[in-house]
């Protein structure tokens, strides 16, 4: 009878421990809290995002640094390390925001990219340059100074971002490269030019060429990138790529083979690869611009969460991509209402911080 009433216990116990990790199945990973991170790093892979300083920093915000630390293990400034921020005026470096993200980044073991050297967006005053003399100068005291100044933190540059013209009759590098005040003051060596600087300046740090509308291998940058990455390579000036993918669930791409194809060509140019700004961005209104209806909603989440999870499936099938980084995690923060007029919700945790279907299915895609 005492048996008995003890074989009752132990299997009301049983039961009890399997509904409890049951119930916490979501939760743990070898006992430990389940993140994408864990995961991702199991399969060789850095998983990160885009941070701002401002929530990052701000006491009332918890949840912004306790999510970051948690899922991601790379980070990157979203626009804390624009050339505009870091040098305000001629010779004059405001260090502050970049010196409190980096060192946060360290003392949570979380790697960090550099975004970016030169760009022809957000240079504050070197956009007004002129003088050729003045441009170089200036492009190699910006890059020696912060390169320098991030050394034992930064380990991947976006040296040139965006170099590549949208105008497609001006095709064949260095043609097709962008006609910027860059171009205008340095001629079309300057993109080699700013990866010769970057590689003196810190001979060990991994120097990439960033784009967008290069994903895939019908894209209209695909070609013009191959040729730029190519040149660069051959004279030992570059370690990586970052394919920027900014996309929306209102293009079927990538569900065809055009992303999986382009990483492959990328690839043989025996380079690094990044996702360096995924988000995939929703229109929030119809045609005639009324907003989705809840259900009309649910299903761009869904088709949302599989795009998020093919990007993630493909770019493990290629073991050349290192790292996927997103445009931020949670849709409080991001850049795409103020840039995509009618978009949003683009990122993997609404704007409460909760999970988004398309966090949940990154994550089975990670654990497969
Ligand atoms: C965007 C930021 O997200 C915004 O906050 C800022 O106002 C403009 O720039 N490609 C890039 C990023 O390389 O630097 C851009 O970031 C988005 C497009």
């Amino acid at each position: 009878m005492k048996r008995k009433r003890c074989l009752l216990i132990l299997s009301f116990l049983f039961i009890i421990s399997c509904v409890g990790s049951l119930k916490n199945d979501s939760d743990t990973l070898a006992g430990e809290e389940e993140s994408i991170k864990k995961y991702a790093q199991a399969k060789g892979i850095y998983v990160g995002t885009a941070v701002r300083y401002t929530p990052l920093f701000h006491p009332a915000e918890t949840n912004y640094k306790k999510l970051l630390t948690k899922e991601f293990n790379i980070i990157v400034a979203e626009d804390d390390m624009k050339f505009e921020n870091l040098q305000t005026s001629e010779n004059n470096f405001f260090f502050n925001y970049a010196d409190r993200i980096t060192a946060f980044a360290k003392s949570n073991g979380m790697k960090v990219r550099g975004h970016t050297l030169l760009w022809h967006n957000q240079s504050g005053f070197a956009a007004n340059i002129t003088d050729p003399t003045q441009a170089s100068n200036v492009l190699s005291n910006h890059i020696f100074t912060v390169m320098r100044r991030y050394s034992n933190v930064v380990e991947y540059w976006d040296v040139v971002n965006e170099a590549i013209g949208s105008d497609t009759n001006l095709i064949g590098y260095p043609n097709s490269l962008r006609k910027s005040f860059w171009w205008t003051n340095l001629g079309e060596a300057y993109v080699e030019y700013a990866f010769q600087l970057a590689r003196a300046a810190v001979p060990n740090a991994k120097l990439f060429y960033n784009e967008y509308g290069n994903e895939g291998v019908s894209r209209y940058k695909f070609r013009e990138t191959i040729n730029l990455v190519s040149n660069l390579k051959a004279k030992g000036l570059i370690d990586g790529l970052g394919l920027q993918m900014h996309l929306s669930t209102d293009r079927n791409y990538p569900f065809d083979d055009n992303f999986f194809l382009a990483l492959e060509e990328y690839a043989k140019l025996g380079v690094e690869i990044h996702i360096t700004e995924l988000d995939i961005a929703i229109r929030l209104t119809n045609t005639n611009g009324i907003a989705l209806t809840p259900e009309e909603l649910e299903i761009e989440y869904e088709k949302q969460a599989q795009m998020y999870a093919l990007t993630f499936a493909t770019c493990l099938s290629n073991t050349n991509v290192k790292a996927i980084l997103m445009w931020g995690f949670t849709d409080k923060y991001s850049w795409i209402p103020q840039y995509r007029i009618n978009y949003g919700d683009a990122l993997i945790f609404d704007k409460n911080y909760n999970k988004k279907k398309a966090y949940k299915a990154i994550l089975e895609i990670l654990k497969k």
